[in-house]
């Protein structure tokens, strides 16, 4: 077994790690302050080849593997989660269900854009009444001519805001359930694509989430991804990707936290001493210090049976479950060490604890990776 990781991925953390601490961590706090998607620092990241780190080099990306991606999610997670979850979402949502079942044309269309920057992807799946039950979905797509019209809408959708390609999902039969589905690829500019305005949310302030709808909204039948009604099995495929770059933005929110609540508790002196020499402060230490690498083997582990081809469902859900539940427990934990000046706005662990509560939530709550990891323990 080697735990290394090699040269290119090294590269990839340390030139991301850089950018992370010198542009991002300064306006981390700002940005989460006044919720203004960082534009600056998601063009430098597009010039850097951030963008496109898992995307082959044919089309435009930088043809790394995916762990290195994984690791480039952890590094901006740990400087500022809300640029996180923007370059995931692009990335493992918006880009790779195209890398992975886009016709050629397709994939020559698109994915030198996506890897570029020059357009940024979502991925519209949630609806109002189909959030863990992403089949219970009630948008249609009913063919017309050499269109498909699609009328519907979709909620909490990340990046809508700003994405100019979504990855939708839409009933193509309404009585066959999961084998009713289909995925289109949909650009912001088609008429009757309408975007909400963006939610005031608790955590990850400065991406942006907005609903979208649908009204009798054509889009041409090549922009089908994959086969007509098989867009269930493209959604959970692709989720099993992004459950393990959620697992590395929850990791790197758990270790911002963790590195603010260790250097805070050599620094701050109670009983005559710094309060990282009690007993109470070095278990909180301790705990974190060992989960946050445990997390960190369960993701990092995921993403290379990704790279090798492997399967990952399980292991991605139980990256995503153990990571995110750390990633709470451990930004708590922070302020707890960090006592009084924990609760108060001038100090980043709130951030740090606001963030870390979605990463429970999107791409699948605990309790459904529960269900995958039960399912697969016990079924397969
Ligand atoms: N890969 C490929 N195919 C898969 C699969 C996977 N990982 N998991 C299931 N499938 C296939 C199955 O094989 C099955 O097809 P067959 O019958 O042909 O074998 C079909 O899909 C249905 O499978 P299930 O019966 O297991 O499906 P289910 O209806 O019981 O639901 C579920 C499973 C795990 C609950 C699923 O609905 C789920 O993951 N729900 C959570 C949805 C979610 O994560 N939403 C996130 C929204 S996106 C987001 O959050 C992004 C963001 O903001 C950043």
């Amino acid at each position: 077994m080697n735990f290394n990781l090699n040269e290119e991925q090294k590269m990839i953390r340390d030139m991301v790690r850089h950018f992370a601490e010198n542009e991002i961590k300064p306006v981390a706090d700002q940005l989460d302050r006044s919720g203004e998607f960082p534009t600056e620092i998601m063009k430098k990241l597009s010039e850097l080849g951030v963008l496109g780190i898992p995307i082959p080099e044919e089309y435009g990306g930088i043809g790394s593997s995916f762990l290195s991606y994984i690791v480039a999610i952890e590094e901006l997670s740990r400087a500022c989660a809300s640029t996180g979850v923007i370059v995931e979402t692009h990335t493992s949502l918006g880009s790779e269900p195209i890398l992975d079942f886009g016709t050629e044309e397709q994939k020559r269309k698109y994915l030198p854009r996506l890897a570029s920057g020059q357009i940024i992807g979502s991925f519209g799946l949630t609806e109002s009444n189909a959030g863990s039950d992403a089949a219970g979905m009630q948008t249609f797509a009913v063919i017309d001519g050499d269109d498909y019209v699609i009328n519907g809408s979709k909620i909490f959708i990340s990046n809508a805001g700003i994405a100019d390609l979504t990855i939708l999902f839409a009933k193509t039969d309404k009585e066959k359930g999961v084998k009713g589905i289909s995925a289109f690829i949909v650009e912001k500019n088609t008429l009757g694509y309408i975007v909400g305005p963006p939610e005031d949310k608790l955590g990850i302030r400065a991406s942006q989430t907005c609903a979208l709808t649908f009204e009798d909204m054509r889009i041409p039948r090549e922009n089908l991804l994959g086969k007509v009604n098989e867009g269930f099995k493209i959604a959970m495929h692709t989720l099993d990707g992004g459950r393990i770059a959620i697992a590395a933005q929850a990791l790197g929110i758990a270790q911002a936290a963790f590195e603010a609540a260790s250097e805070y508790s050599k620094q701050r002196v109670q009983f005559g001493q710094p309060i990282g020499k009690l007993q109470g402060i070095q278990w909180h230490i301790a705990d974190m210090a060992t989960e946050i690498q445990a997390a960190r083997l369960l993701t990092y582990q995921a993403a290379w049976l990704k790279d090798q081809g492997l399967r990952y469902t399980k292991e991605a859900a139980m990256a995503k479950l153990f990571a995110s539940e750390a990633a709470s427990r451990f930004t708590s934990r922070a302020i707890q060490v960090h006592g009084g000046y924990g609760f108060m706005m001038e100090y980043p662990v709130q951030r740090h604890y606001r963030d870390a509560k979605i990463t429970e939530i999107y791409e699948g709550t605990s309790e459904i990776q529960r269900m995958v990891i039960a399912n697969n323990v016990l079924f397969r």
